[in-house]
C-alpha cells in the first residue's frame, strides 16, 4: 500500500521545491511530479517537511518524589499532533544502578510509543560499572549521548571530578557529552537562604537560579570538555550568559552545541509573579523563564547559528503534583510541557515574524538534531530511502492553544491562550498517517527505537589541542644534587 503526498512544496533544511512525495513500506520511495499511489493526501497550499525531532523529553520520569505525567503513549501522541515524529528521552539510572539495567526500565515504558524514539543515557553517579557499561551502551545499544546534571544537588548532580572522568571516557569511545548546566552548589545555597528569609513562593524558584549560575556552569562544562576532547551539547540554554560561553567556544573551533527551548523563547519571568499560585507553580522549571534581554539573545543565536536546535524538555506535572511545593518552592516538581506546541509556536514566533526562514525552521526542529545526534538521513530528511516521518504543514491553519483540546495528560498548558498560525494538516510516522486533517489516528506501540551509533573520532572536539599538549617529560642533562 503506497501513499502519495500531492501538490505540496517540499521544504528541507536547504531546498524548497514543488514535488509529490511517495511513501511505501514506511519509507520515502519517490520524489517528483505527478506521482500515483493507493492513497492520496492533498498537500495543496502546504509545506512538506521532515517531521520534527524533539531531542529532549522526560516521559514517565521518576523525579522529585513523583513521576512526570505524560508517558510514552500520551507524550508521543502529543508530539505527533504537533508535527513532531521522533522524541529523544533520557534513561535515568538511580544512583548505584547500572546503565544497562536502566535501559531495560526505559524499554519497558517506551514500548507504548506512537512514534519513533531514542534515549540519551544519564550519568548520575560514577564508578567502574559505569565506565565499563558506557562501551556497551554505545556499541551494542546505539546510544551515543550521555547527560550530566550539574544541578539537583543530593539527587542527580555529578561533581567536576566525575564529569572529567565521564567526559574522558566518552572522548575515547566517540560519544557526546550533554550537560544540564547550572551550578548546583550555588543553587542549593541560594535556595536555603531564600527559604530561611521566608521566600517560599514559586517566584523564589527564579531567584534561586539566576543567569550567572547557568553561565558559570556552561563555561565550566565547555572547559572540561575541551580538556578531555569530547564534543559537548548544552541542553535548555536559557540565558545570554550561557549563550555567550557557547558562542565564544564555537568561534574558537570547539565542537559545542546549544539547545534553547520553545518555552524560554516565548515565555518570560513575569509568569512567576502571577497572583495565582497555581499559574506560577505550573511554570516552575530549571532553568527558569527569563527576561527579554535573554530571550532576544536566544533568538539571535538561532538566527545566526550559534544555537543549533529547539527542544521542549517536555516534563509535564499536573496541578496536583505542582502543589507538593505549597509552602516550599524547592518541592515544586521542576518541569513544563511543550511537545504538542513546539512546532506551531516556533513557526508563529519564528517564521511568521521573519526571524527564521522555513528552511531554518526545518534545520532547528529536525535536520540539525538528526545530524548532531547521528541518525541522519534516516531521520530529519526528505530523501528517497529516508524514513517517512513527514509533516504536511499548513501555514494558514490557526488555533488558540487550550488545555481542553490538547493530547498531553495534564490539566493545563503553559501556552494557554496563545494564538498560533501554522499547524500540521497531516503527520506521518514511518508512513502511518497519525494525524489526518485534525483527526488523531495514532497507534500505541507503533514507535520503534532508533539507534544512534558513536562517531568514532570523526566528531572529536578541538582537533589539535590534545596533540599539542600531550604530556611528555623533558629530557634533561644537568640534574642538581639534592640539598640535604
Ligand atoms: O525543570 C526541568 N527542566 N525539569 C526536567 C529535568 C531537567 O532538568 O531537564
Ligand atoms: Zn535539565
Ligand atoms: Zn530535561
Ligand atoms: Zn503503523
Amino acid at each position: 500500500m503506497s501513499t502519495v503526498i500531492k501538490g505540496g512544496t517540499v521544504v528541507t533544511a536547504d531546498l524548497t521545491y514543488a514535488a509529490d512525495v511517495k511513501v511505501e513500506g514506511g519509507r520515502i520511495v519517490e520524489i517528483g511530479p505527478n506521482l500515483k499511489g493507493d492513497e492520496v493526501l492533498d498537500a495543496t497550499g502546504c509545506y512538506v517537511m521532515p517531521g520534527g525531532i524533539d531531542p529532549h523529553t522526560h516521559l514517565e520520569m521518576p523525579f522529585m518524589g513523583t513521576y512526570s505525567s505524560d508517558d510514552f503513549e500520551s507524550g508521543t501522541r502529543a508530539a505527533l499532533s504537533g508535527g513532531t515524529t521522533m522524541v529523544v528521552d533520557f534513561a535515568l539510572p538511580s544512583p548505584g544502578q547500572g546503565l544497562i539495567d536502566a535501559l531495560k526500565m526505559w524499554d519497558n515504558k517506551a514500548g507504548r510509543a506512537t512514534c519513533d524514539y531514542s534515549y540519551h543515557m544519564a550519568v548520575t553517579w560514577w564508578g567502574e560499572q559505569v565506565f565499563d557499561e558506557m562501551k556497551t551502551v554505545i556499541e551494542d545499544h546505539g546510544i551515543n549521548t550521555f547527560k550530566h546534571f550539574m544541578a539537583y544537588k543530593g539527587a542527580l548532580m555529578v561533581n567536576d571530578d566525575e564529569m572529567y572522568a565521564s567526559f574522558s571516557r566518552l572522548a575515547e569511545l566517540g560519544g557526546i557529552a550533554l550537560v544540564h548546566a547550572e551550578n548546583g552548589d550555588v543553587v542549593a545555597e541560594l535556595t536555603a537562604k531564600l527559604l530561611a528569609a521566608g521566600n517560599t513562593g514559586p517566584e523564589a524558584h527564579a531567584y534561586s537560579r539566576p543567569a550567572q549560575v547557568e553561565g558559570e556552569a556552561t563555561n565550566r562544562a565547555i572547559m572540561i570538555a575541551d580538556m578531555t576532547g569530547v564534543p559537548l551539547y548544552v541542553v535548555h540554554v536559557s540565558s545570554e550568559d550561557a549563550h555567550e560561553a557557547i558562542r565564544r567556544a564555537r568561534s574558537l573551533g570547539k565542537r559545542v552545541w546549544g539547545e534553547p527551548l520553545i518555552q524560554h523563547l516565548t515565555l518570560d519571568e513575569s509568569e512567576y509573579f502571577h497572583p495565582d499560585w497555581d499559574h506560577a507553580a505550573r511554570r516552575v522549571m530549571s532553568p527558569p523563564f527569563r527576561n527579554k534581554k535573554h530571550q532576544d539573545s536566544l533568538w539571535a543565536g538561532l538566527m545566526s547559528g550559534s544555537l543549533s536546535v529547539v527542544a521542549t524538555d517536555h516534563c509535564a506535572f499536573t496541578t496536583e503534583q505542582k502543589r507538593f511545593g505549597i509552602g516550599d518552592f524547592s518541592k515544586i516538581p521542576n518541569g513544563t510541557g511543550g511537545l504538542e506546541d513546539r512546532m506551531p509556536m516556533l513557526w508563529t514566533h519564528g517564521v511568521a515574524t521573519g526571524r527564521l526562514t522555513p528552511n531554518e525552521f526545518v534545520a532547528v526542529t529536525s535536520t540539525n538534531i538528526a545530524k548532531i545526534l547521528n541518525c541522519y538521513p534516516k531521520k530529519g530528511a526528505i530523501l528517497v530511502g529516508a524514513d517517512a516521518d513527514i509533516v504536511v504543514w499548513d501555514p494558514e491553519k490557526e488555533k488558540t492553544i487550550a488545555a481542553s483540546a490538547q493530547q498531553s495528560a495534564i490539566d493545563y498548558n503553559v501556552f494557554e491562550g496563545h494564538h498560533v498560525k501554522g499547524l500540521p494538516r497531516f503527520t506521518l510516522t514511518r508512513g502511518h498517517v497519525a494525524v489526518h486533517d485534525g483527526e488523531i489516528r495514532t497507534r500505541e506501540g507503533h514507535g520503534q527505537f532508533v539507534k544512534r551509533p558513536g562517531n568514532g573520532t570523526v566528531n572529536r572536539a578541538l582537533s589539535t589541542w590534545k596533540e599539542l599538549t600531550a604530556p611528555r617529560p623533558v629530557e634533561r642533562t644537568g640534574i642538581p644534587a639534592t640539598g640535604v
